[in-house]
């Protein structure tokens, strides 16, 4: 990354379950200093969840400081990947977490991307009933999204005999449908550790921010699209003081949602559940294996990011024919998409029967509807209880490569 240097530090509003996130390039360094407070209320270790994604000298330099600050360190690594991210990785961190003596005041820390996040998370949310997780957020997707706010889990492996359609009998993953809220003490975003990412997974980030741009006004974050568009050639050239700012400005989004609405409360029509914009469609793809952003096979399967982009996409062709959104707002976003290299089409969809199919095992369906987010203006989204089977047909029609 090149350019000048951006810190700060936002809260989320949380009462007594409320934290700090700080953002910015060295942003690592302050750790010590919140380790040491723990350790003068008893804390001994660290259960260190590392990604191996994770550059060493990021690792080594959480290392030093959780030592300077007396705690003894124990490292977990793990080799990130969806099908990774199940009950048996789960079980394999208990049962490591709990052979060290790790006690109720010691904290557990996520060191990587959101799978990392997500799995340490719900670890610290479940051992011994609960104990201290923070977060250290490595890609820009968990920066932004995945480190705040509490959601942490594992996907759900069920056999292909089961009710979701698979064909070859292999095992389906599900995905985060188990898990829990449970929030961390802090988050800390250092963007200097973002220099080593590729660029696949930059954008796949990015789809997360595009993600919180398309649903910013609503929940009063109007500048945000405007200053992403105004801002995307030094985006998309990954320039460090940009990037920073954007982390920060995403951050205070996701911040400000949770604080209105921790648990995604499914009477309030709004709050979290906007967050889910393009992720009923996304998910329902985001497992298939073979899907592929372009007609290049090489980049199966789907990134993340990718999903969630095609997913909007969907949304917004989706909400055209069931509410008749006007076609600008899928127009600006394809342009936006398409700027910052993420897909709007992909190879090798299955029917639409089977994707509905699959959205409805999504964990965001209700009882007997698929619940989807669907845009209604520029910045704008709403929940859509009943979603009418031609829109989510239209929708997966329109990104069918
Ligand atoms: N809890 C939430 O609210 C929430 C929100 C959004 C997404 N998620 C979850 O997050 C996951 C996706 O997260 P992700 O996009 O971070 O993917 P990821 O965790 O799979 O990480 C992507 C890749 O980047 C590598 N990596 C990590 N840090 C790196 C670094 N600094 N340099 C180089 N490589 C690095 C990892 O090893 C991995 O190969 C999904 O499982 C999704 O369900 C959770």
């Amino acid at each position: 990354m090149s350019g000048g240097v951006h810190e700060g530090r936002l809260r989320v509003e949380l009462g007594e379950r409320g934290y700090d996130i700080v953002v910015g390039s060295g942003a690592l360094g302050g750790i010590e200093s919140s380790l040491q407070e723990m350790h003068q209320v008893g804390a001994r270790r660290a259960f260190v969840v590392v990604d191996t994604g994770v550059p060493e000298w990021f690792v080594d330099q959480l290392v030093a400081d959780a030592k300077s600050a007396g705690l003894q360190v124990i490292i977990a690594p793990i080799t990130p990947t969806e099908s990774v991210k199940t009950i048996a990785t789960y079980q394999e961190l208990l049962t490591t977490i709990a052979s060290t003596g790790h006690s109720r005041v010691d904290p557990v820390i996520a060191l990587g991307g959101g799978i990392v996040g997500d799995l340490a998370g719900f670890v610290a949310a479940s051992y011994r009933r609960g104990v201290p997780v923070i977060q250290c957020p490595t890609t820009l997707l968990s920066m932004v999204d995945a480190s705040v706010g509490g959601k942490t889990g594992f996907n759900l492996e069920v056999s292909g005999e089961s009710q979701v359609p698979n064909g070859d009998g292999s095992m389906k993953l599900l995905k985060n449908l188990v898990g829990a809220f449970w929030q961390p003490s802090l988050v800390i975003a250092d963007v200097d550790v973002l220099d080593s990412l590729d660029d696949r997974q930059r954008r796949s980030g990015l789809a997360e921010c595009i993600k919180h741009g398309m649903i910013s006004v609503g929940v009063g974050h109007d500048g945000l699209l405007d200053w992403m568009i105004k801002h995307l050639d030094s985006i998309v050239a990954f320039d460090s003081a940009i990037i920073a700012e954007l982390v920060e400005r995403n951050v205070s989004l996701k911040a400000s949602v949770v604080a209105q609405d921790e648990r995604e409360d499914t009477s309030k029509q709004g709050g979290r559940m906007l967050l889910n914009f393009g992720h009923t469609f996304g998910h329902a793809i985001e497992t298939i294996g073979h899907l592929s952003p372009t007609a290049d096979p090489s980049l199966a399967p789907l990134h993340h990011g990718e999903a969630v982009a095609l997913g909007m996409v969907a949304a917004c062709r989706g909400a055209q024919v069931y509410g008749g959104v006007d076609s600008s707002v899928g127009d600006e976003l394809c342009t936006l998409l398409q700027r910052v290299g993420l897909p709007v089409g992909v190879e090798g969809l299955p029917a639409n029967e089977e994707l509905v199919e699959r959205m409805s095992h999504d964990k965001k369906a209700t009882a007997d509807s698929i619940r989807v987010i669907f845009p209604t203006g520029r910045g704008r989204c709403a929940v859509v209880d009943d979603a009418p089977m031609e829109s989510l047909e239209a929708g997966f029609d329109a990104i069918r490569g």
